[in-house]
């Protein structure tokens, strides 16, 4: 059963797009949060992150190194050629599914290794580019619910409802950690901090389209809250236009 929004043009957000945001830092947990906002509204869940690992892993399969000034030509080709899916998930709480042509790249994307490999591959500016023009292609109509670094500044500057989820990087490693091992990941909790702690600065150092809340968003700390209760709140403001 959808929640009750208010419909495009019956309210004072006429002129924006019928689009929620969730950015954040890493494992602050916006993936389960946008899923279940996005199962709530009846929208479709676009998983931002999902494609910069996409094109990370396709890299390192063509043994791309993005910043080799010697592969930007291979990178551009690849890019220009890029064939990329995302599939909604088989059950409800699991992770959009990615194909890369016709393979299934789902479980190989999200190894923790690809993590760096996709920071990596956001800061290079042709690689946004790209991904930013196919996201706002699949958000045009509406009816989204977009989770990334970038989605309510960058991508969708004019989405109606915009939330910045954030929690401290010990909270987020031991929800990250939870998490791997729940998948049967073997993981080192204070080298999982220590990545957490070096996207972070990464993505919020980098010079295109850096991690930053935007100004009309609406900030959620999700330290002493669960998935549901932030899914609650965010459903709340939503509701209310
Ligand atoms: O959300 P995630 O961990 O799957 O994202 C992987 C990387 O992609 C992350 O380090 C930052 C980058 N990213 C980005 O730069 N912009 C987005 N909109 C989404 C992800």
């Amino acid at each position: 059963m959808s929640e009750q929004i208010p419909e495009q043009g019956t309210n004072t957000k006429s002129d924006k797009l019928r689009v929620v945001t969730i950015d954040g830092p890493s494992g602050v947990g916006k993936s389960t949060v946008s899923r279940r906002v996005a199962a709530k509204l009846g929208f479709t869940y676009l998983d931002t992150g999902a494609m910069y690992r996409a094109v990370g892993y396709a890299c390192a399969q063509a043994g791309i190194e993005v910043d080799n000034p010697a592969h930007q030509e291979a990178l551009n080709t690849l890019l220009g050629r890029l064939d990329l899916r995302l599939l909604p998930p088989e059950k409800e709480d699991d992770d959009v599914r990615v194909f890369l042509g016709d393979e299934d790249v789902s479980a190989a994307i999200r190894m923790p290794e690809m993590s760096m490999v996709a920071s990596k591959v956001s800061a290079v500016p042709a690689v946004r580019k790209r991904l930013t023009v196919m996201q706002q292609e699949m958000g045009q109509a509406g009816g989204v619910v977009a989770d990334g670094r970038d989605t309510g500044t960058m991508v969708f500057p004019q989405a109606a409802w915009k939330f910045y989820l954030d929690a401290s990087p010990e909270e987020r490693c031991r929800r990250r950690v939870a998490q791997l091992r729940k998948r049967g990941q073997e993981v080192d909790e204070q080298e999982t901090l220590a990545q957490i702690i070096e996207r972070d600065r990464n993505d919020q150092e980098r010079t295109i389209a850096p991690l930053v809340m935007a100004e009309d968003a609406i900030l959620i700390d999700s330290s002493s809250l669960n998935a549901d209760e932030v899914v609650a709140r965010m459903l709340e403001i939503i509701s209310s236009g």
